[in-house]
């Protein structure tokens, strides 16, 4: 598995997988966790979760999933905004960590800015981090200046990663999010890296003739596209097995200059800065 190194040096994978709308039902759950213990069997040890999902719900799938491989796999989690007062992180912490069933969360991520200052949310991370409720903590659709307020803040540095949405069809990154992280080494995670209504995207005529180039499908062309630039770390969603299995593939892709143009032609980078796209 290709792999990202985060700002202390440790690295993880560079594909994950994502569990937006996984425990919904209950009744699903195991199907669920059953399908990402695939997703780890084939080396998409990264996981990303957080409290809102189901809320709660798809931490518990998670915490089934991990049972008995904790140790192979790196959890990601996040903390609504309303939660991110320095006495509230702790108390989400707390009950994410009971339904991930683990003593620690890998990468704990502020959800959104909301209205708790960022200096107090980072007081609330760094108290979690020499617990060692968390091993790192970062954010998640913060733009560009939002960034830099994030690192002339104390121990704002320390962040590790910004999760964002980023797919052949929302670009706006490139501008200068993308470059700005990558001078600080501060890996992007692209969520949504199928576009989230995956349909639309893959009927792209673009990612249908590179894919038929490499053998592959179009959806795992473009979480190829989505981590090609060895600071991105993917984190498509897949409950599907047959998904989890395709998704896998794109690891395995290296995408050529002319691929990369034809996906550009048909999916042109941002001329100019455009707001930060938000699912
Ligand atoms: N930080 C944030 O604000 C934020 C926002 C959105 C998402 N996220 C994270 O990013 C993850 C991924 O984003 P997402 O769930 O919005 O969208 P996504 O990963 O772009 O797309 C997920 C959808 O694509 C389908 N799919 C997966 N692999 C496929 C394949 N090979 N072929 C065809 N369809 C496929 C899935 O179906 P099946 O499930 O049926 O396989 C699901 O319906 C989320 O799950 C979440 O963990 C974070």
């Amino acid at each position: 598995m290709r792999t990202v190194t985060l700002p202390g040096g440790e690295t993880v994978p560079a594909l994950g997988q994502g569990t937006w709308y996984m425990g919904e039902r209950r009744g699903d759950a195991e199907a669920e966790a059953q399908a990402l213990r695939l997703g780890v069997d084939l080396g998409m040890t990264l996981i990303d979760t957080a409290e809102m999902y189901a809320s709660g719900g798809a931490e518990e799938v998670v915490g089934q999933a991990v049972a008995g491989i904790r140790d192979q796999v790196f959890i990601v989690s996040k903390v609504l905004p309303q939660n991110a007062s320095r006495s509230g992180v702790k108390a989400a912490c707390e009950r994410s960590l009971k339904r991930l069933r683990t003593d620690r969360i890998d990468l704990y991520l502020l959800h959104w800015q909301g209205g708790h200052p960022l200096a107090e949310t980072i007081a609330a991370f760094e108290a979690l981090r020499a617990s060692g409720n968390i091993r790192y903590w970062g954010v998640s659709n913060f733009d560009t200046d939002d960034m830099a307020e994030l690192a002339s803040l104390p121990n704002g540095a320390a962040c590790a990663a910004n999760q964002v949405l980023y797919h052949p069809a929302s670009r706006g990154i490139e501008f200068d999010l993308l470059p700005w992280c990558a001078s600080q080494n501060i890996p992007v995670m692209a969520y949504s890296p199928l576009g989230h209504d995956v349909r639309r995207l893959l009927r792209s005529p673009a990612l249908q003739a590179v894919a038929r180039r490499h053998g592959a499908t179009p959806a795992a062309v473009a979480i190829a596209w989505s981590m090609r630039s060895g600071t991105v770390i993917s984190i498509p969603k897949a409950a599907d097995p047959g998904h989890v299995r395709e998704n896998a593939t794109a690891a395995t892709i290296a995408l050529t200059d002319a691929d990369l143009a034809e996906i550009d032609a048909a999916h042109p980078p941002p001329a100019r800065k455009t707001g930060l796209d938000i699912l």
